[in-house]
């Protein structure tokens, strides 16, 4: 069993409750982070933070912890869960904040609330060596979400809805498509291959700014490795040499089909296998504390 954090205890999961008029559960009135943890180092924290800042700014919500004070409460809450983590220590937090709970249930907000806080800290499981080996599909579906993509807002129903109908076609990530340009997956950032240039839509309002992205820019300029930022037509998509989506949880995940049909080889490309190779030797050097 879990210990998690509620509202400034840690307790085990199942003894952790909401009331039923919290407007998480009422609106979807609330934001989230998933922040990894390599060998119990927070994996770009200050990135995660910022984030959140920007999140909780989206919705007009004050933070309610000093960035010193979220740390130190993940670092707690990694400490709790430790013992479920195996020898690698690698743990994935799961951080939600509401608006808080209100008697009244009313859409505007309350005039005195508190936010509730909620934390959880669970082993990231081995990437199935298949993936790396075979890569994984994709679908193309219609972006039918709201236009504040960039808010990591918990109110995740068009993409819960989105990924459940990949998953029913017998694919891992569905890639959305909007006015004929693919933005990002349905909990995961879009790279494509595209004439050797590693390419990713540039940020806006429909898409969220993932950290994991950033970090694979950061590498391609670091490596040497071209790339850019520049919008990807579902044409150019279908053509692409290889496709990439990235996020905290499945990390960088080669797509090999899409829609059925195979992208380049049909086999996790050369970019991605150089890029996999510096993406885990960041992870390496984040347990060893020689990177943030
Ligand atoms: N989702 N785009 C969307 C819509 C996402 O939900 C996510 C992550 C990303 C990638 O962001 P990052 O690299 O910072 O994880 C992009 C998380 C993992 C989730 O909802 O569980």
């Amino acid at each position: 069993m879990p210990t998690v954090y509620l509202n400034g205890q840690f307790l085990p999961q199942e003894d952790a409750c909401i009331p039923v008029t919290d407007r998480g559960f009422l609106f979807g009135d609330g934001v989230y982070e998933v922040i990894p943890a390599y060998g119990g180092r927070l994996f770009r924290l200050p990135h995660h933070l910022q984030r959140l800042q920007n999140s909780l700014d989206g919705i007009r919500l004050k933070n309610p912890m000093t960035d010193t004070q979220w740390e130190h409460m993940l670092g707690e809450l990694l400490e709790h869960n430790r013992h479920a983590a195996g020898d690698t220590n690698d743990q994935a937090v799961y951080l939600h904040i509401t608006r808080g709970s209100a008697a009244k249930r009313d859409h505007g907000f309350p005039e005195t609330v508190t936010p509730t806080v909620y934390a959880i800290s669970s082993p990231i499981p081995e990437t199935d060596p298949t993936i790396k080996q075979q890569g994984l599909s994709a679908i193309t579906l219609q972006d039918n979400r709201w236009q504040n993509c960039d808010i990591k807002a918990v109110t995740l129903l068009a993409n819960v809805l989105l990924r459940q109908q990949a998953v029913d076609a017998g694919a891992a990530e569905a890639i959305l498509i909007r006015d004929g340009f693919a933005i990002e997956g349905s909990a995961s950032n879009l790279f494509a291959v595209l004439d050797g240039v590693i390419t990713t839509p540039p940020k806006s309002k429909q898409l969220l700014p993932g950290i994991t992205r950033d970090l694979v820019l950061e590498l391609a300029k670091q490596h040497g490795l071209p790339w850019k930022e520049a919008e990807i037509r579902l044409s150019g998509l279908e053509q692409a040499e290889e496709i990439w989506m990235t996020s905290s949880t499945r990390e960088i995940i080669p797509i090999t089909q899409l829609n059925g049909e195979p992208i380049g080889s049909g086999q996790p490309g050369s970019m991605w296998i150089a890029m996999a190779r510096h993406y885990l030797d960041y992870k390496k050097a984040v347990r060893a504390g020689k990177a943030g």
